[in-house]
């Protein structure tokens, strides 16, 4: 049975519009897994499948889902420990990479094709997955979640807490953001997925200093400028602010709105090109 819980980790948000209809049509698959981590896979092919779909890891008509589950108590994604957060460390990111190979080769979804989205702890992991395996993915929507790398554990724990980044006090320059992301899939050089990163001026779970520190990170790693070219207030809703870094970075900023920003799947829609 898939519980709100479990899925809410990876994609709360996108979930919260449709939970009941959706649950019933969600099937848990098997997929080849040589990670430690033994994260569950939930996959949802609409009917009315486009051919070679498109693969989101999370929801909606016309384009199979995936829904990725936790297999940490709690149901947070482990986004501390160092097997989750280096590529083929065989945490859950790892076991995540291998859902997305699952789909691929499964259900013939477009490699070219494939995004993430995901809300809180489901945000952190969709860093950390931009990071490890940046080949994977073409875009990624991201709602209140911190860096990639903010979270770690000193001591190695999986699904840790960090007060020190939750509470943003975790801030670093863009260039050292920077290295965090290339550190973890080291030489890497290809395409890396364009990011649009969500979060809510009154967050007291992730503080909202989280997003500058985001920010910091995905422009240094596209290599632009900290000054938006591009800034739209009340866009896409009343108090929300919409910042454009150059073509693969947005940021948009909530302002009065708290842990977590509730999606807008059309304006993720958009930002995948879908
Ligand atoms: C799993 O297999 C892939 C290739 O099939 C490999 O790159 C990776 O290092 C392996 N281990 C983990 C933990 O992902
Ligand atoms: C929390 O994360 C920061 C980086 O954001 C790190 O420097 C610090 O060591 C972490 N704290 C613990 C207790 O692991
Ligand atoms: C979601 O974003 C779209 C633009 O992408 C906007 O037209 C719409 O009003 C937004 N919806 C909400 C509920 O904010």
């Amino acid at each position: 049975m898939v519980t709100f819980n479990n899925l809410a980790a990876a994609a709360g948000v996108v979930l919260l519009s449709g939970q009941h209809v959706l649950a019933a049509e969600l099937t848990k698959v098997n997929y080849a897994n040589n990670a430690t981590s033994q994260a569950e896979m939930y996959i949802y092919v609409p009917d009315n499948v486009v051919e070679s779909p498109p693969l989101v890891v999370v929801i909606r008509i016309g384009y199979i889902t995936l829904w990725p589950s936790s297999p940490n108590q709690g149901t947070c994604w482990d986004v501390s420990s160092p097997q989750s957060l280096f590529r083929g460390g065989g945490g859950d990111s790892s076991a995540i990479a291998n859902m997305i190979e699952h789909a691929l080769a499964e259900y013939g979804a477009d490699r070219e094709r494939v995004y993430l989205t995901g809300g809180s702890s489901g945000a952190m992991m969709g860093n950390v997955m931009a990071a490890a395996y940046p080949d994977l993915l073409k875009a990624v929507s991201v709602y209140s979640g911190v860096p990639a790398g903010c979270f770690v554990s000193s001591a190695g724990q999986v699904a840790g807490w960090n007060n020190t980044c939750s509470g943003g006090q975790s801030q670093a320059s863009p260039e050292q953001w920077g290295n965090v992301v290339r550190d973890m899939y080291p030489g890497y050089d290809g395409p890396r997925p364009k990011m649009q990163i969500w979060h809510g001026s009154v967050d007291s779970t992730l503080a909202p200093q989280n997003y500058k520190e985001t920010i910091k990170q995905w422009t240094n790693v596209f290599g632009v400028d900290q000054t938006p070219t591009n800034s739209v207030q009340n866009y896409p809703a009343p108090n929300y602010q919409t910042d454009d870094y150059g073509e693969n970075v947005q940021g948009i900023f909530a302002n009065g709105v708290g842990h977590s920003v509730p999606a807008n799947l059309t304006a993720s829609e958009l930002w995948f090109g879908l």
